[in-house]
């Protein structure tokens, strides 16, 4: 029975690039979708950035823009990036959309008018310079249990040690460096209690159907072993994202709006479709009875709690169906560690495509991938070695071993029909490889790899055994070599068919060569018999270990350059272990090891430049004519500048918070980058960059110059 499936991806943040623990995921739900598709079924296959959020707001300053074209530049290279590994989204969205926020409120409302929602008052720590309360991971050091400086808010990376920010020893806040204070605010929660029971069921009724790993259920039972605490849903002002109806400075954490993003992402789908030959109905999916469609999450291990507590407690909550499936999967290490910036291992997607072809690391993946949590090993020499025996010499060589005799021999084409032995031959490769549509669906990916191995062994040593190219030397047996060429031709499509979802881009242009394109698995049952096939051209080539090492190294200089224009620090939000407990509902010390790094990364100073570099800055100094606020912004300020010979220009900084009153600053000299691209805001049009230094927020300080410098000189 076809079903009808609804497929999604944990939401990328949109602070940092994709990398390879990120494709990890993205091509593992890519792989299910594809294979899903072939098998027969309707997929919709959805994702989007995850774009609110204090780094976000905090990136976004930092670099003087609003959060919006921050987001939209990050998402831009998110789309690329995936889209080259031959990840396939129906739609690509981004949580900060129209849709989103009035998903968002109906969800809340719903939450709301079925008693599911308390307020009360909770102390955070605060920074008194920013004004802005701190997430733990924003707060930061000496370790009270092993005295290791410069730890974070949540837990010591020395030591292991997890405790409260307030513990800290001398705490600083990383956004201006000041001395957090405690301070009060009212906050929101939801009632997990409510959902105790509801939860505890759902668990159980998605273990026994398949829809969750056992692993995952045993984990989150301990979770109730003492109850349910609330879960704490907002945040203050200054924050990035929707702002809580009637609650005016309030605002939606993070995670509340994220994974309605989910939906709000196949809603915006569903409107595209609108009107035309597919209609999708967005109902079918959410309403609480759904039972002829399924909604299906593919997550990391270290985000299972948001997924399997209180997303499904969300959703039951404001009346709409809960998931389906939860799939969860471990983290991807690079030769057996963590992957590190320093090492070169942390690698971005991007950095990866620049040296070697997505379907390699896809089908390394996939051979490496099965249905549980365990981790996921790049080991940098067995993916040379896979790749080149497995892709190179076991699937690709068939063709390119045969190809060149079909045409010389036999015009191109295949023969009408096989023998017997030969077409029993072909029934059980066909036969043996069926498995394979059930352990894509089980996602054991690793074991459909390997039957699909040992398929293109038994086709190689029977190329091997009848040797074509003996055989071709004999004009007698021409009939027969034609059968040789036709079967392992044949075998060479059989592979490539069930290879599709893992290598999409190689295995179209393998079936062209053969000038097929089937786009089911039933299409592998009957061979391809006097079929005219193309000249053939090489499909894949082996990796150089020097493609490899190339792309380590540039992982080691990418580390260095993308260093510009961060901040000096800029932790995410719900990332490490504390962060994610304090949104949890249960005590700190069951929190799982989040695994890798996320985006939020320390990154060291700039590398070296030439002064070649140097020398494309045009750099000048101007006098501030103008200086004023910015209406409907509360970053900006807005300059007129007298840029001498280079006339006036218009400049929107995000310094407000560090210059609250900007008429003292009229009159004075400042630098700036006159040869930056504008840039078109919201409020005008932005001529260039005022320089300053500092971190950020209210810590930023204008450089000035001696006396006697005048507007307009190049600074050099
Ligand atoms: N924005 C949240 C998810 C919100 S979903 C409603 C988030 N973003 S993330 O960018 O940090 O991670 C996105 C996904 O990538 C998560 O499922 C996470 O587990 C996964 N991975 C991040 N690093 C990874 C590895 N090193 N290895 C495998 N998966 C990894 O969490
Ligand atoms: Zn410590």
């Amino acid at each position: 029975m076809p079903r009808e499936i609804l497929v999604t991806s944990a939401l990328p943040y949109a602070n940092g690039a994709i990398h390879l623990g990120h494709i990890v995921e993205h091509v593992q739900s890519d792989l299910w979708v594809r294979a899903m598709r072939m098998a027969g079924h309707k997929v919709h296959y959805v994702c989007a950035d995850d774009a609110h959020g204090t780094s976000i707001m905090l990136r976004a300053e930092h670099e003087g823009i609003m959060p919006q074209a921050l987001i939209e530049g990050v998402w831009k290279q998110h789309t690329a990036d995936l889209s080259d590994f031959g990840v396939r989204y129906d739609h690509y969205s981004t949580t900060d959309s129209a849709a989103n926020r009035e998903l968002t409120y109906q969800i809340w409302r719903a939450l709301e008018k079925n008693g599911h929602v308390e307020s009360r008052p909770v102390k955070q720590l605060f920074d008194p310079e920013r004004q802005m309360f701190l997430p733990d991971r924003f707060i930061k050091g000496e370790c009270p249990v092993c005295h290791s400086k410069d730890q974070y808010g949540d837990a010591c990376e020395a030591c292991g040690s997890t405790y409260n920010p307030m513990d800290l020893i001398e705490p600083y806040s990383v956004v201006s460096g000041a001395k957090p204070v405690e301070r009060e605010s009212r906050h929101f929660f939801v009632k997990l209690a409510d959902f105790e029971v509801l939860l505890k069921s759902w668990l159980e009724e998605r273990r026994a159907a398949g829809g969750l790993q056992s692993e995952v259920v045993n984990k989150l039972q301990e979770w109730f072993a003492d109850g349910l605490r609330s879960w704490d849903v907002s945040r203050d002002a200054p924050y990035f994202g929707f702002e809580i109806p009637d609650q005016p400075g309030k605002y939606f954490y993070v995670w509340v709006d994220a994974p309605i993003g989910y939906l709000a992402a196949f809603k915006e789908l569903c409107e595209s479709k609108r009107g035309g030959l597919t209609p999708l109905d967005f109902e079918r999916f959410t309403r609480v009875d759904a039972d002829d469609t399924e909604l299906v999450h593919f997550i990391g291990k270290d985000i299972i709690y948001f997924h399997t507590l209180f997303w499904p407690a969300m959703l039951h909550g404001a009346g709409l169906r809960m998931p389906t499936a939860v799939n969860v999967h471990g983290f991807l290490t690079v030769d057996g560690a963590k992957m590190s910036k320093s090492r070169g291992t942390f690698v971005n997607a991007r950095t990866y495509l620049d040296h070697l072809d997505a379907d390699y690391l896809r089908y390394y993946l996939a051979s490496m991938l099965g249905p549980t949590l365990a981790d996921i090993d790049l080991d940098l020499k067995a993916f040379e070695e896979r790749v080149n025996s497995h892709l190179v010499g076991k699937w690709v060589n068939i063709a390119s071993r045969c190809a060149g005799f079909v045409h010389k021999h036999f015009d191109g084409k295949l023969a009408e029909e096989l023998p017997a032995a030969e077409r029993a031959r072909y029934a059980a490769a066909a036969e043996k490889l069926a498995a394979c549509a059930a352990l894509y669906e089980s996602r054991d990916y690793a074991a459909a790899m390997r039957t699909i191995i040992e398929v293109a062994d038994e086709a190689n040593a029977y190329v091997a055994e009848h040797a074509p190219w003996v055989l071709a030397k004999d004009q007698s047996r021409r009939d027969e070599l034609h059968v040789v060429l036709t079967l392992a031709l044949n075998y060479f499509r059989l592979l490539t068919i069930w290879l599709t979802p893992v290598v999409p881009a190689t295995a179209v242009r393998a079936l062209a060569f053969l000038g097929d394109a089937p786009d089911r698995f039933d299409a592998a049952l009957m061979p391809l018999l006097g079929h005219a096939i193309e000249p053939f051209q090489p499909l894949a080539t082996r990796i150089d270990p020097k493609q490899v090492a190339a792309m380590i190294e540039a992982s080691k200089e990418s580390l260095q350059v993308s260093s510009n224009p961060s901040p000096p620090i800029l932790p995410v939000e719900g990332e490490g272990p504390k962060a994610r407990a304090s949104a949890s509902p249960g005590p700190e010390s069951r929190v799982p090891d989040p695994g890798s790094s996320g985006p939020g990364v320390r990154v060291p100073g700039p590398d070296v430049i030439s002064i070649d570099d140097f020398a494309k800055l045009d750099l000048r100094i101007a006098r501030v004519d103008v200086c004023e606020f910015v209406e409907g912004s509360d970053k900006l300020l807005r300059f007129e500048l007298d840029a001498g010979e280079l006339g006036r220009r218009q400049i929107f900084s995000g310094i407000k918070a560090a210059y609250p009153e900007p008429s003292e600053l009229v009159g004075r000299n400042v630098v700036f980058i006159a040869n930056l691209a504008p840039r078109k805001m919201r409020f005008g049009l932005s001529e260039g960059m005022i320089l300053s230094a500092g971190i950020g927020g209210n810590s930023l300080f204008l450089l000035d110059v001696d006396p006697g410098a005048t507007p307009g000189m190049p600074v050099k």
